[in-house]
């Protein structure tokens, strides 16, 4: 009796200390759960009714009964309350919400430097009609010197140049002019292209020197072209690259196999008039090789070289980004200094 008394006050309070006590719906389940679920306290409590006798349960039967109620009334208030009190935490959230305290720390990505360099070159040739061709990294000595008219005994063909496999004949590319001998005996001519890619070469590495390095390749063939061509399409190209309508080149000879006359244009300083720490002082750039296609290219690719003529033309990349955006070391293309690519 005095016990049951004590349990029904004892619950009252736990029940009204937990209902305090929750700050969340789950904390609140929790509570339901236990007091008022299906094996929670009260039904421990009026379990108890059993074990009363008969004038005794005409007190208890009513109290407990009255106990359930209001405790599940407790229950349901509070559960309101609860709620209200979320949504205006929720609101008060968002109001003191401080933008200018939030500051991202993630790295934003963008395109790499060389990789906008490759973009930039195609895009000025693909404007111009060219297609953009591929060919691939690992060749054939064929296709690497023998269809560029490079005589066997040529330095160029000296194993300090070329990474050569322990295979026969199969060598890493070392210039993109692979390209040109590719396209012409799949496709034929005329033809139009430009491609860019990697090219390796067995050397030391200095500033202006890497190992592995990207060239753009050029190759125009059709009928009656000439010199004038080739250098139209070589000011337009440079002009564009470098932003810059008065940029003017010169021609230097230049000998390349595949290539006859060959030569090597140089580009006047985009960045002054009077000679600068770019031009080394001397008002021009040495940019790139090129050339009418040599007769003995064309007849490696079964083209007629009395009906067709050609220019090819082809450099480094890395060496046209560098100009173009101030980069002293050529080892910064291919290190990951995040310092480095941020600046692009
Ligand atoms: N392939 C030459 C080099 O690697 C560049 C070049 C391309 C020259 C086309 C003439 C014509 O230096």
């Amino acid at each position: 009796m005095e016990n049951l008394e004590q349990s029904i006050k004892l619950f009252q309070e736990n029940l009204k200390d937990a209902l305090d006590n929750v700050v969340t719906q789950e904390q609140l389940e929790q509570v339901r759960v236990e007091f008022l679920g299906r094996h929670g306290k009260i039904i421990v409590l009026m379990g108890q009714l059993k074990t009363l006798d008969a004038d005794e349960k005409r007190v208890f039967g009513p109290k407990l009964n009255q106990l359930k109620k209001t405790s599940e009334q407790a229950y349901k208030n509070r559960k309101i309350a609860l709620e209200e009190e979320v949504r205006k935490l929720e609101i008060l959230k968002k109001q003191q919400f401080d933008v200018t305290a939030y500051k991202p720390t993630t790295l934003e990505g963008s395109i790499h430097i060389l990789s906008k360099t490759y973009d930039e070159i195609e895009d000025i040739f693909i404007s111009m009609g060219y297609k953009v061709a591929d060919g691939p990294e690992l060749e054939t000595d064929f296709y690497n010197f023998e269809a560029l008219n490079i005589p066997k005994d040529h330095p160029s063909r000296d194993s300090q140049d070329t990474f050569w496999f322990n295979l026969p004949e199969l060598l890493l590319r070392t210039q993109t002019s692979t390209v040109q001998i590719h396209e012409m005996e799949e496709h034929g001519v005329p033809t139009a292209l430009i491609s860019t890619g990697r090219v390796y070469r067995n050397e030391a590495t200095d500033a202006s020197h890497d190992f592995i390095f990207s060239q753009y390749e050029g190759l125009f063939v059709a009928e009656n072209i000439s010199m004038g061509n080739l250098l139209a399409t070589m000011k337009t190209f440079l002009q564009r690259l470098f932003e810059k309508k008065d940029l003017d080149i010169r021609v230097r000879p230049g000998y390349f196999p595949f290539v006859e006359p060959g030569i090597e244009i140089d580009a006047s300083c985009p960045f002054c008039k009077d000679g600068c720490s770019v031009c080394k002082k001397t008002k021009w750039i040495e940019l790139l090789g090129a050339g009418l296609v040599h007769p003995n290219v064309l007849q490696y690719c079964k083209v007629d070289p009395k009906k067709y003529s050609g220019f090819a033309f082809g450099g480094g990349i890395e060496r046209l980004a560098m100009v173009k955006y101030g980069i002293n070391d050529i080892r910064y293309f291919h290190g990951a200094n995040i310092e480095f690519l941020k600046q692009f």
